[in-house]
């Protein structure tokens, strides 16, 4: 049965930091009852133009597990002050699939200064989608990771706060589809 987390790990660099955190994320999610996974790297997307590339086949399919899920956490690299642009490029290409969805953000930056760069999209996604933004964002910068995954105590321990703050918020949508299927 699929899941009704998703975690998008949105860097397309292979030594990415917040895959790393998108890892710990998607094993705790599937600790407590499962997660769907859905890594840019491994679809190919046009970039935005609102026109034709919303008929490309891979932005269906990124859509629809966008859909399916009632709750979304992005795991991003922070560029420019902003996240990166094929987050944005995701986001864009999907838009309305995204409507009601619980949204959470993972952040790896290079700096420790960079921290509120998630607004503008956080912003964009909750007046234009009504998504409900998880006001509890995991930021971490270079340090701290190791090469395989996240080696901080207190990232790990925001993780894991940022999961159970997910599965807090998507409960109650989650029991309501259960009482009313339609
Ligand atoms: C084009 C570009 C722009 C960047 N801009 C920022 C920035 O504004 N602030 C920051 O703290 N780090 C910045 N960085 C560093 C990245 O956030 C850092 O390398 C991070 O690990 C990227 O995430 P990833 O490892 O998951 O790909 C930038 C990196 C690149 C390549």
């Amino acid at each position: 049965m699929k899941s009704d987390y998703l975690i998008v790990s949105c860097s397309l660099n292979p030594d990415s930091n917040s895959r790393k955190m998108a890892r710990a994320a998607f094993d705790l999610l599937n600790e407590k009852g499962g997660a769907e996974w859905l890594d840019l790297r491994d679809y190919e997307l046009p970039i935005c133009d609102g026109g034709a590339a919303y008929s490309h086949s891979n932005v269906e399919i990124v859509a629809q597990k966008i859909r399916d899920a009632k709750c979304v956490l992005m795991a991003v690299p922070i560029y420019n002050f902003d996240v990166n642009a094929a987050a944005k490029n995701l986001i864009e290409l999907t838009g309305r699939a995204w409507t009601e969805k619980v949204v959470g953000f993972l952040c790896a930056a290079g700096g420790k200064s960079s921290y509120m760069s998630v607004m503008g999209v956080a912003n964009s996604l909750m007046l234009d989608f009504r998504s409900l933004i998880i006001p509890r964002f995991v930021y971490a910068d270079g340090s701290s990771f190791d090469n395989e995954s996240v080696s901080d105590a207190l990232v790990k321990t925001r993780i894991e706060e940022l999961v159970d703050t997910a599965i807090t918020l998507t409960e109650p949508a989650r029991q309501a589809k259960r009482a009313n299927p339609a």
